[in-house]
């Protein structure tokens, strides 16, 4: 047996718990330079056919961190999907690795990596969601806070990949979780609907920014346009009008809430420097925890794939 990690919503909530308390003792331990190798002699291979900063330095240090070798392959070399099949690439790359993390465009070859490869599959992000994104993200939040109670988490801008992780995340964890958005740019209503009738959590869609942000504890924001998008960042920049993160808007929370963003950020665009600067921007804690949480997840998926 083995596991993958392709949702947040693939652990169960006690998972959830039991992973961010591994990421802290993993961090303690990297920040203390005492070895633990549970990668030892292993590999990872990892698929981007995309661009990337974090999730390539973070999956590629912190598996080196853990004993083992991370093998990158960006998007000119193995062609997924393209070159050649994904369930061969599955096939392949599992007779040479302990792990692969792919980064894709379709969600459809996660899931498809992920049934014919043997060994665990980590999803670094696809056109529909970035779960070791907001693993990262709640564990900022989580020691930030001191506690997951009572959060009111406020998503301003397009309902993309991060939403929908979030969204994952609601169905584990209870939180009130508001996406503000343009009309037109909503986040898959299935999946809102399924969190709201699940009932842990309360999940709402605004298009008043300055309404919906009143007594947040979180402000996040993304780019207006993801990638694969960018062609359509002109016209976007037109819609979203008004979605901006700035001063003002931080300060009609009535609150004094942290700001967060998944990196990378258009400043100017989406969020102001004033904003992505401020003290109470934890954007580079978010940043950072990427590699503690991504690297829990990896631990529990061998602990799991063992048993
Ligand atoms: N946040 C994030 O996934 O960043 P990269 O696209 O740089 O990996
Ligand atoms: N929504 C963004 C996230 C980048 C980490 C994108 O998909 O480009």
């Amino acid at each position: 047996m083995k596991r993958d990690f392709l949702h947040v919503s693939d652990f169960t909530s006690e998972e959830i718990y039991e992973t961010l308390e591994l990421a802290k003792w993993v961090k303690d331990k990297f920040k203390r330079r005492e070895k633990y190798f549970p990668f030892d002699n292993q590999s990872m291979a990892m698929i981007f056919a995309k661009p990337s900063a974090r999730t390539r330095v973070s999956f590629e240090t912190g598996f080196y961190r853990l004993g083992g070798h991370a093998l990158y392959l960006g998007p000119n070399d193995i062609g997924i999907g393209k070159r050649e099949s994904v369930a061969d690439i599955a096939r392949v790359l599992s007779r040479y690795n302990d792990v692969i993390m792919a980064r894709l465009f379709e969600h459809k070859h996660i899931l498809e990596l992920a049934k014919y490869a043997s060994v665990p599959v980590v999803n670094g992000l696809t056109d529909y969601n970035h779960p070791c994104q907001i693993m990262a993200d709640i564990l900022t939040i989580y020691e930030k806070l001191g506690s997951l109670n009572d959060l009111k988490i406020v998503y301003i801008g397009d309902g993309n990949n991060i939403v929908h992780s979030w969204l994952e995340l609601a169905l584990r964890i209870p939180m009130h979780f508001v996406c503000v958005c343009p009309e037109g740019f909503l986040p898959n209503q299935k999946l809102v609907d399924m969190v709201n009738e699940d009932g842990k959590s309360k999940i709402e869609i605004s298009h008043d920014p300055y309404e919906a942000v009143k007594g947040a504890n979180v402000i996040y924001t993304d780019v207006w346009a993801s990638m694969g998008q960018k062609e359509e960042a002109e016209i976007r920049k037109k819609k979203f009008d008004g979605f901006q993160v700035n001063s003002n808007l931080m300060s009609a929370t009535g609150t004094k809430p942290y700001f967060m963003h998944c990196l990378p950020a258009e400043r100017g665009v989406e969020v102001t420097d004033e904003v992505c600067d401020s003290e109470n921007s934890i954007i580079f804690d978010q940043a950072e925890n990427r590699m503690h949480a991504q690297n829990a997840v990896m631990i529990k998926l061998q602990k799991d794939s063992k048993k």
